[in-house]
């Protein structure tokens, strides 16, 4: 008999039935956008905290609720997959579903793309809620498609709901969009060791058949010791249920946690390299030889690196987004004309 019940459960992405320490968020975020089911204006809510403390989940537990329940249309949106405007705003028409085949094909203008967004919206004959997670991929690369979706003006309600692990994100906006944005903050503070213990408790429960005594204990220790990411929690009780099941034992033990601990880190930058762009790659590849560069050293070993270099703007641009994603620090002081030390953070 395998020590595991049900692999999806321990997977990551997986969105359980409830979410423990969570209620009151919830709740909130609920109570924010239901006005939409009778046909009034919801209060647009903005989600910040630290990551993997279930922000994403809390927003989807919401959203598969209403979509049962009340007749609202959902539409959550991860601005790492689409983070232009036009890229945003032809997944929410292709997702409102009236016009499927009409926005398939690239390359639509936005105007032409927010045309179509109107009338999806006035015929869809209900309320629409937009979830844009991340949103910082947005405001930093281009905002404009915040102002559209916030002056928007249809005949059903449009809700919007932003996520960010940054909860200053929307002090980067222009004052014509701030002016606009009338968001309710609800803060994800980080569990504390005993929530992590019961989140990580209820997810054995569910996905292995039988485990020790210990096991979650171990495992919420380490992703709180880790910066408290639930997803180390959970991958550690992955790692060790895959261990056991090799081994051909029926109960996931203290000493198969054991051994997965110290393969088992912080979650964030491994995620993070999987969304970051080929140029991206190669500068922290180079980082990984020297721990700090001056920015025109940097550049010049990227372009003995590659065929086509980008242009030298390009190129600032990808320092700037990896400075963003807190992977490389900038010095603020230049030391010679605009160059500046630049550092593995
Ligand atoms: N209160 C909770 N109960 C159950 N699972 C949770 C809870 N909070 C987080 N998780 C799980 O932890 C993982 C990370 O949560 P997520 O919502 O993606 O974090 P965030 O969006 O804050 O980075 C997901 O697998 C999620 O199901
Ligand atoms: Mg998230």
């Amino acid at each position: 008999m395998s020590v595991v019940k049900n692999w999806d459960i321990l997977s990551p992405n997986y969105l359980p039935d409830i979410l423990p320490h969570r209620e009151s968020q919830t709740q909130e975020i609920a109570n924010n956008l239901s006005p939409a089911s009778k046909g009034r204006k919801p209060q647009n809510t903005f989600i910040f905290g630290a990551p993997g403390i279930g922000k994403t989940a809390s927003v989807n537990y919401v959203f598969r609720e209403f979509e049962e329940y009340s007749g609202i249309k959902t539409i959550y949106i991860n601005c790492w997959d689409f983070n232009t405007p036009t890229g945003v705003l032809t997944e929410i028409v292709n997702r409102l579903g009236l016009l499927g085949t009409i926005v398939q094909r690239r390359g639509w203008a936005k105007d032409e793309i927010m045309q179509r967004f109107n009338e999806a919206m006035n015929k869809i004959g209900k309320a629409v809620i937009v979830c844009l997670d991340e949103v910082d991929q947005l405001v930093y690369k281009d905002q404009s498609v915040l102002y559209d979706l916030l002056r928007m003006n249809a005949k059903n309600p449009l809700g919007l709901v932003f996520i960010s692990n940054d909860a200053h994100v929307f002090a980067k906006l222009e004052p014509r969009i701030l002016s606009s944005l009338n968001v309710e903050e609800i803060e994800f503070k980080p569990y504390t060791i005993e929530e992590m213990k019961d989140i990580l408790q209820e997810r054995a429960r569910n996905g292995l058949r039988s485990f020790e005594n210990g096991v979650v204990m171990l495992a919420a220790n380490h992703a709180v010791q880790k910066g408290g990411d639930v997803r180390v929690g959970i991958q550690t009780l992955m790692k060790a249920a895959t261990v056991a099941e090799e081994e051909g034992t029926d109960k996931l033990k203290v000493e198969h946690v054991k051994q997965v601990l110290s393969s088992v880190g912080k979650a964030k930058p491994e995620i993070l390299k999987e969304k970051i762009n080929d140029t991206e790659k190669i500068i922290m590849q180079l980082f990984d030889e020297n721990k700090q560069m001056k920015s025109t050293e940097l550049y010049d070993s990227y372009r003995s690196m590659v065929k086509e270099p980008i242009s030298d703007r390009a190129f600032r641009d990808c320092i700037s987004h990896l400075e963003q994603l807190k992977l490389i620090h900038i010095n603020k002081k230049t030391v010679d004309g605009n160059t500046r030390i630049i550092s593995k953070a």
